[in-house]
C-alpha cells in the first residue's frame, strides 16, 4: 500500500469541447469508434468522444506515446487500465461536466454528479433505498433545503469509493458509509464489505463548477497531494495539432 501519493486532476467543461468532438475521433480505437456510434443521442456521442480523446491525450503525454497508441484493458465489470504500464487512471463525466483523475502510484476512483432538483421521488425517498442506515439517517437529520446538495455529495463520494475498486453496482451500497455533510470533508466512515479499507483508501472533494458535485477515491494510507487543472480546450495537448 503506497504511503504518499500524487494524483493530478483534470477537469473538462464539455460544453467546451463538444464541437471538437467530430475532429478527435482518428484518435479513438475501432471499438470506441462503434461505442461512439451507438449513442442515440448526438449530446451523448460527443461528450463521449471529447473524454475518450482527451483522456488518450493526457495518458499519452505521461507515456511518451501518440493518444491511438493508448491500448486500453477492462476489469470485470468494465473498469478501464493499462496493462502494460503502471499509471492508473479513472474517469467521470455528468451532464457538461467531466473528470479525469491520474497516478503514477495508487489505485483511484473519480466521480461528477450534476445536482439535479428531485422528480417524483423526494432526493431521501432515494437514499432510503440505496444508501446506508447511518448515512440516511444524516440526510434526514438535514433541513429538507440542503438535501439535494448533501444527497449529491454522499452520492459522488460513494460513487468514487465504488469505482476505485471497479465492482459497479455489484458492492451493495448499504455495505458501506461516506459522511453526508457537503460541508465537510469528504471521509469514509466504515465498510463492513471491506474493514480493513478504512485507513487504506482516502475520500477527498474535488473543485466543480457550480452546480456539480466531484469526489475522489485513493488507495492510500498516507498523504495525498492533488494537482487540479481546468481544461476548455484542447490546445494544450501539442498531438492534436493536427485537428
Ligand atoms: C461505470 C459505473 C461505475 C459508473 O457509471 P456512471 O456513474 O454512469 O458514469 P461515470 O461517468 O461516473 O463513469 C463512467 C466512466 O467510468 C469508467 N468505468 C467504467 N466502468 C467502471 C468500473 N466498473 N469502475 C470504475 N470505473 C469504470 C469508464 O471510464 C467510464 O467512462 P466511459 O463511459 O466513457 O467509458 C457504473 O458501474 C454504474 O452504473 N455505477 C452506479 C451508478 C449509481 O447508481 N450510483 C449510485 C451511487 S450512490
Amino acid at each position: 500500500m503506497i504511503s504518499s501519493v500524487s494524483v493530478d486532476i483534470w477537469r473538462l467543461s464539455l460544453a467546451d469541447l463538444a464541437d471538437r468532438a467530430p475532429a478527435l475521433r482518428w484518435c479513438l480505437s475501432d471499438s470506441e469508434n462503434e461505442r461512439a456510434e451507438r449513442f442515440v443521442f448526438e449530446r451523448d456521442r460527443t461528450r463521449f468522444i471529447a473524454c475518450r480523446a482527451i483522456l488518450r491525450g493526457i495518458i499519452a503525454q505521461n507515456l511518451n506515446i501518440g493518444p491511438a497508441d493508448v491500448v486500453f484493458a477492462y476489469g470485470e465489470k468494465g473498469k478501464p487500465f493499462l496493462e502494460d504500464h503502471s499509471l492508473f487512471f479513472n474517469l467521470s463525466h455528468s451532464h457538461n461536466e467531466a473528470c479525469i483523475a491520474l497516478s503514477a502510484s495508487a489505485t483511484l476512483g473519480v466521480d461528477v454528479e450534476h445536482i439535479r432538483p428531485p422528480t417524483r421521488n423526494r432526493w431521501i425517498d432515494l437514499a432510503q433505498r440505496f444508501f446506508s442506515v447511518a448515512e440516511i439517517q444524516a440526510l434526514s437529520d438535514l433541513p429538507e433545503r440542503l438535501q439535494s446538495k448533501a444527497f449529491f455529495a454522499c452520492w459522488a463520494r460513494k460513487e468514487a469509493y465504488l469505482k476505485l475498486h471497479g465492482l459497479g453496482l455489484s458492492l451493495p451500497l448499504d455495505q458501506f458509509s461516506v459522511n453526508v455533510d457537503p460541508d465537510a470533508p469528504a471521509k469514509l466512515c466504515s465498510t463492513e464489505w471491506r474493514p480493513e479499507d478504512i485507513g487504506q483508501s482516502v475520500l477527498y472533494d474535488l473543485p466543480t463548477s457550480p452546480g456539480y458535485r466531484s469526489a475522489l477515491a485513493v488507495a492510500a494510507t498516507g498523504s495525498v497531494t492533488i494537482n487540479n487543472t481546468v481544461i476548455s480546450g484542447i490546445e494544450s495537448f501539442p498531438f492534436f495539432e493536427k485537428v
